[in-house]
């Protein structure tokens, strides 16, 4: 039987996909028309190499628009144990495979019904009463640093490599467990949508995160205009396509005007938080009743601090760092600490330069899927608008990290602000306390082959070959003309935030 041919791991991809799904909210994107100058007057004249005559850019600032208020001590409750991705499998199922989470792996603050699960997974009864373990946000929103659990912190170790035949096979698996007709219904309804998920759930490589490409596949799933889940799309969805996106930290969103890399979110956050639940909802008025209480947790979100750096800083040389980091960085990542002022600014694919192909619109993010989503109960109060450029986040917290850049394919900031350091192709080991203190970020290490030359297959999936489409490593050469001493200095500034 299941349980004896597949160990406790076994069930893990499954807890991915149907994670993976909530997140297809989290990363919609779209071709959509580019990003209008604001004209604030700024020149990007350290954007351009140090030649002749440098390019000027359009300055884009992204305008705040009003937040719902909330309780962030509700939100927080509500993360953790409300049922907003009202699907799942059947806790008897999941009970005969996992025993309860280790204390490492559980949160604080849950009801008794989730408090033995681990901190991605929420207990849930529906109204027929079948008890239901589902997904929730902190999958890919909590990660470890010194093997310690952070909520907020992207996960940077998720695998979402595995073959979407296996993934199929779990899910199968999974029925097997079943005799009660309430939970096989439960069952079935979670595995349709898990299934049509799971071509859009694969990444080759290990680390990056494949949200960013769900999310076309559920809007396509389900009627616009009432949410019922549809068996077949209504749009045309485009083939699967690897768009690995690293997992960005909560606590941005304190002073963040916009949502997602490119700035996509706009409008209420709120409500584009809550989209994830629409790997299981079938109708408006499950939408509204989830919506009602995501203000909460916007407002949590809002409320993180990003963990301090844990190991001694030069503060003398911080100091200096800072002097050149706000000559140099600020007018595009803003000043930190007190008294500081973020700019909300987005920058231009030509000046920014890193890989192109999230910002570009990917076949399945096309104008149709934002369409659908503006129209729809999403629409009411949120708006997709992507650009073609990426926001320059705050640097809070960017110690804890790493990889860097929105595709995560630069393992330290050292590599970032010297471009002729970055590693073409290269692996880590995923502990999380191998931290790297002088180049912070992960240790990494240099491999001498791509992909193609691979034929381990683990070795293979945690190889990130920087040569392949959506996972390049160029652009943001803005560190490139400091000197050596200038740079360790910004490198030790940047511990402090
Ligand atoms: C399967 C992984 C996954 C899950 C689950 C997930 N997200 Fe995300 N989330 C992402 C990724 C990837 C991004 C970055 C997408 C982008 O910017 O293109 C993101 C972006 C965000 C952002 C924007 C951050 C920023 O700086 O712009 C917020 C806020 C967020 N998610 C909240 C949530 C909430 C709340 C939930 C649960 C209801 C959730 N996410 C579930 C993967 C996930
Ligand atoms: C012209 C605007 C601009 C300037 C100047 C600039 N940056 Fe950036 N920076 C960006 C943008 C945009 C991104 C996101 C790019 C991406 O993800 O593809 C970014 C990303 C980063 C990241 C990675 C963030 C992450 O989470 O992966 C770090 C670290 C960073 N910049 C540091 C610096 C430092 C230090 C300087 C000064 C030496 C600097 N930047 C100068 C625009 C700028």
């Amino acid at each position: 039987m299941f349980v004896a041919a597949g160990p406790r791991g076994a069930l893990l991809p499954l807890a991915l996909v149907a994670w993976g799904a909530l997140a297809a909210a989290c990363g919609s994107k779209s071709t959509a028309p580019g990003a209008t100058p604001s004209g604030d007057g700024g020149a990007a004249a350290d954007a351009a190499p140090a030649d002749a005559a440098p390019p000027s850019y359009p300055v884009v600032t992204l305008p705040a628009e009003p937040q719902r208020a909330g309780d962030p001590k509700k939100g927080y409750q509500a993360l953790v144990n409300a049922p907003y991705v009202p699907c799942g499998i059947p806790r008897s199922a999941y009970d005969r495979v996992f025993s309860a989470a280790p204390a490492d792996s559980r949160l604080p603050d849950r009801d008794p019904a989730s408090a033995a699960l681990p901190y991605n997974f929420t207990a849930y009864t529906t109204k027929e009463g079948v008890a239901l373990v589902t997904s929730n946000c902190l999958s890919c929103h909590a990660g470890r640093l010194q093997g310690k659990l952070v909520v907020g912190l992207g996960d940077a170790a998720g695998d979402f490599t595995s073959p979407v035949a296996q993934q199929k096979q779990i899910f199968e698996a999974v029925g097997l467990l079943l005799t009660d007709p309430k939970e096989i219904a439960e069952w079935q309804k979670w595995k349709e949508r898990v299934t049509v998920v799971a071509p859009y759930n694969h990444l080759d490589t290990r680390g990056p995160n494949p949200a960013d490409a769900f999310t076309a596949t559920l809007f396509a799933h389900h009627d616009r205009k009432t949410l019922a889940w549809l068996t077949q799309p209504a749009l045309p969805v485009p083939p699967p396509q690897d768009l690995p996106v690293d997992v960005p930290p909560w606590w941005r969103m304190a002073k963040k005007n916009t949502m997602f890399y490119v700035s996509a979110g706009r409008g209420d956050h709120a409500r584009h938080m809550m989209t994830a639940s629409i790997l299981c909802i079938s109708s408006v008025a499950e939408a509204e009743a989830i919506d009602a209480w995501f203000g909460d947790v916007r407002a949590y979100i809002a409320s993180l601090a990003p963990p301090k750096y844990p190991f001694p800083i030069d503060q003398a040389k911080a100091a200096r760092g800072k002097t050149v980091f706000d000559a140099t960085c600020s007018r595009c990542h803003g000043t930190h600490g007190a008294g500081g002022s973020y700019p909300n600014r987005l920058i231009s694919l030509p000046e920014i330069g890193t890989d192109g192909l999230l910002a570009s619109g990917t076949a399945q993010f096309a104008g149709p899927f934002v369409e659908w989503h503006n129209q729809s109960f999403f629409g009411q109060t949120a708006r997709l608008e992507p650009q073609q450029g990426y926001v320059a986040p705050p640097l809070d917290g960017i110690w804890a990290t790493a990889p860097f850049l929105h595709n995560g394919s630069v393992p330290t900031i050292a590599a970032l602000l010297d471009s002729t350091k970055r590693p073409r192709y290269w692996t880590r080991t995923f502990d999380s306390s191998d931290l790297d203190q002088v180049g912070i970020g992960w240790n990494f290490t240099v491999v001498d082959h791509g992909k193609d030359g691979e034929s381990d297959g683990k070795k293979k999936a945690e190889l990130y070959d920087t040569t392949r489409p959506g996972y390049g490593n160029a652009g943001h050469t803005f560190g490139d003309r400091l000197g050596d001493e200038d740079r360790a200095s910004v490198l030790e500034y940047l511990k402090t935030l």
